[in-house]
């Protein structure tokens, strides 16, 4: 099969502009200095950059309030740096991925105010209204504990708008064709200027049905047909990456029956069981949600992830489940956020434990799908919990033990730079690291290379063997008759496991070890027994390393 599938077997890694570099010394990050940095990005093994927002926003939700779609907001710099931007990505042979914020504007948007002064203003219908506060005002926050309502009257209009998210984000009216052909624009717009597609944001609220009555939204699957069709016309290989945190039920209607919809998603389900196994150390619930989560389509795929920049949502745990997660990561209140996550980075969630650390990543970079880091992972970067809702894990980048962490030049930043403690800038950043051949930023590195050299996992079919331990996972992949096993112990003990490959076209008796010298040969029976040590893992290539894989042609 021939195929030019380039997401299949991608690492992704979600920056923001403005925590990145700053190259003009004004204390925000810019597209200048995230171009200089592209080279560190390209040499640890990163082959398609996602870029949080970036276009011209009153920046009340960190971007997520867009004022104008078709800019870049002038503290980043301008087009032409974003186009410049793009084009050294892809000298590097890296792709871009932008965020796509689609559900709602923000309040200042042009749009928005045309709509709210003139009842016969074309973009009136752009927005949702009603004339009375609907019954339903006080449902369906996104931001509870924050946020009070979903409708809120607007005092020029003298109507209420709705709005999913703050007060300050009024939902577009995305049944109305004029607003649907206005996010094809859009998307159409960043194409030309060289992306390979968009994170789509908020996936499920932006093709629900809106509107004063609506008390069950059904979801307009048809838009998101739509959206592939035009991108997969105007640029073959474009792709989206959607946002929708749903149930394992409805993932087909996302990807489409046909596989005609969206490319990607994110996989939360996995995401909050993978918490789970690493806050109780049983693997059970992750092995069931893998299941759950079986992609069906050849060209879809799961987008894989730890901490991304909101909360670690965990609302859809049991109870107990939730608990557990919260008394291991985030057992203070002030770590927390919205009843139903925690809002810290990882690496504090798990006291710098390099052993965790190493454990939480390599299952990243195994499960089935495309791995998605976030910028300050490589070097296990902390939070800064003084600041306010998810702020406190979007501070800049560290990158070295120079004044700012080598972030900037400015006497203050637009977050502060972490410093002082086990996190600070003047021991946890990037130079220092790079000269540590020991540093996790290397280990990092080195395992970016060898799941680049494993698309079994990007491509083939995942199963989870039996093993003795409830704390092991053991998941074997297949692709183009070339199998790989990986085993994990979620357990702070070590693990003797048992199990068997089962059949295949190579040697099922060797596993080789990808990252250490620890072989296997199995006994008469088939049988590999194999003991791992607390937090450890494997990775095996099955029957020896002189496979002949033909990667000519993915
Ligand atoms: C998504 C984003 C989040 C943002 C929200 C509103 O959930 O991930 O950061 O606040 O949408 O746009």
């Amino acid at each position: 099969m021939i195929s030019d599938l380039w997401y299949k077997n991608a690492v992704v890694y979600c920056l923001s502009v403005e925590s990145f570099m700053d190259s003009d010394g004004d204390g925000v990050g810019d597209f200048r200095g995230l171009t200089r940095r592209l080279d560190y990005l390209h040499g640890l093994g990163v082959t398609a950059v996602w870029l949080m927002p970036f276009q011209a926003s009153p920046g009340r939700d960190d971007g997520y309030d867009v004022s104008d779609f078709y800019s870049v907001d002038p503290r980043y710099g301008t087009l032409g740096d974003f186009v410049e931007f793009t084009h050294a990505a892809k000298q590097r042979g890296m792709r871009v991925l932008i965020d796509l914020v689609v559900n709602h504007t923000s309040d200042q948007h042009p749009w928005f105010q045309s709509a709210r002064s003139d009842p016969q203003s074309p973009y009136r219908d752009w927005y949702v209204w009603s004339d009375r506060k609907p019954k339903s005002a006080d449902q369906g926050m996104v931001f509870p504990g924050v946020q009070k309502t979903t409708w809120t009257r607007d005092p020029v209009a003298k109507k209420y708008y709705f709005h999913r998210f703050y007060e300050f984000q009024p939902d577009l009216n995305t049944s109305n064709p004029h607003v649907q052909a206005e996010i094809l624009r859009i998307m159409g717009f960043w194409i030309q200027l060289g992306v390979s597609g968009f994170r789509m944001d908020a996936v499920p609220f932006v093709i629900a049905e809106k509107g004063p009555d609506v008390t069950t939204p059904k979801e307009q699957f048809q838009m998101l047909r739509t959206f592939r069709e035009f991108l997969q016309w105007r640029k073959g290989d474009s792709v989206i990456l959607a946002e929708a945190n749903v149930l394992p039920e409805d993932d087909m209607k996302y990807f489409g029956v046909d596989g005609d919809r969206m490319q990607m998603m994110f996989n939360f389900h996995v995401n909050q069981r993978l918490f789970y196994a690493l806050a109780s150390g049983d693997a059970r619930p992750l092995a069931e949600a893998l299941k759950e989560t079986q992609s069906k389509y050849d060209t879809a795929q799961w987008g894989i992830f730890l901490r991304n920049h909101d909360e670690l949502d965990l609302g859809r745990l049991d109870p107990k489940q939730r608990q557990a997660v919260f008394d291991a990561f985030g057992p203070d209140k002030t770590m927390q956020l919205y009843d139903r996550g925690i809002r810290r980075r990882l690496a504090p969630m798990l006291n710098g434990d390099r052993r965790r650390l190493e454990l939480a990543y390599s299952l990243m970079f195994t499960l089935p799908g495309t791995p998605v880091m976030r910028y300050g992972d490589e070097i296990a970067m902390g939070d800064d919990l003084s600041l306010p809702e998810r702020y406190c894990a979007r501070t800049p980048m560290q990158w070295s033990s120079e004044k700012q962490g080598g972030f900037s030049k400015a006497d203050k930043t637009f977050l502060p730079v972490i410093s002082g403690g086990g996190f600070g800038f003047e021991t946890v950043n990037v130079a220092q690291q790079r000269r540590d051949p020991n540093s996790f930023l290397n280990w990092i590195e080195r395992i970016i290379r060898m799941r680049q050299e494993l698309p079994e996992i990007g491509w083939g079919d995942c199963v989870s063997l039996p093993t003795s331990d409830e704390a092991v996972l053991a998941l074997r992949y297949d692709w183009r008759n070339n199998a790989v096993v990986i085993l994990h112990n979620l357990a702070a003990e070590p693990k003797e496991v048992g199990f068997k490959v089962g059949p295949t076209d190579g040697e099922p008796g060797r596993l080789v070890d990808l990252l250490a010298q620890a072989h296997s040969e199995a006994d008469e029976d088939g049988r590999h027994r194999i003991v791992l040590e607390g937090y450890g893992y494997r990775w095996f290539r099955v029957g020896g390393l002189n496979y002949l894989l033909d990667r000519s042609d993915i």
